[in-house]
């Protein structure tokens, strides 16, 4: 269950009432996937094959396909990050930056943990931490980055409208401070 810190107030949210409701008021959009759908054997697992990553996407099939119908997601695949991944210190400095897309950024959580700090119109900068079974779309345009927690590893499914065209534009802030 996600759940999010206010940086101006420090704040916590950590109800699933509270953080559904502050994240609707942000626009962004979030839901739960069952965690324990997934089999048991990948569940705590970060250095996925091929037939791996396809039975995850087999799992959560409706519920991929309902967000995907709901909001025009055209594609979708795995992502996995741990220790394992060449160069993951270099990677994660680059993902810190704050920068916006021309189209939503989708992540289910499936494994593992992830931050998303992002930009609220009225609240400014929050991070909502994530785990397995966690929905979020940040939207089009608005500044944010992702990282991981502690322990350093996520699994996550991605969904696109088009994945070509998925980059990040940096967006320089001076309200942002790390
Ligand atoms: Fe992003």
């Amino acid at each position: 269950m996600a759940n999010i810190r206010i940086r101006n107030t420090n704040e916590r949210l950590t109800t699933e009432e509270s953080v559904r409701e502050f994240l609707e008021a942000q626009g962004v959009l979030y839901e739960h996937w069952d965690p324990e759908k997934l089999p048991e054997d990948l569940r705590d697992k970060f250095i996925l094959s091929d037939e791996e990553k396809a039975k995850i996407l087999e799992t959560y099939h409706d519920e991929i396909t309902s967000l995907a119908t709901r909001n025009g997601y055209k594609e979708w695949d795995i992502i996995s990050l741990s220790d394992a991944t060449p160069n993951l210190d270099v990677l994660l400095k680059k993902f810190e930056q704050v920068h916006v897309h021309t189209e939503d950024e989708v992540r289910a959580i499936t494994a593992g943990n992830g931050i998303f700090t992002i930009k609220g119109e009225k609240a400014g900068y929050f991070d909502v931490e994530l785990s397995a079974g966690d929905v979020i779309s940040v939207p089009v345009n608005i500044p944010h980055f992702f990282t991981l927690m502690e322990n350093r590893k996520v699994v996550a499914v991605r969904l696109f409208i088009d994945s070509t065209g998925w980059v990040a534009h940096s967006y320089n802030d001076p309200d942002f401070k790390a």
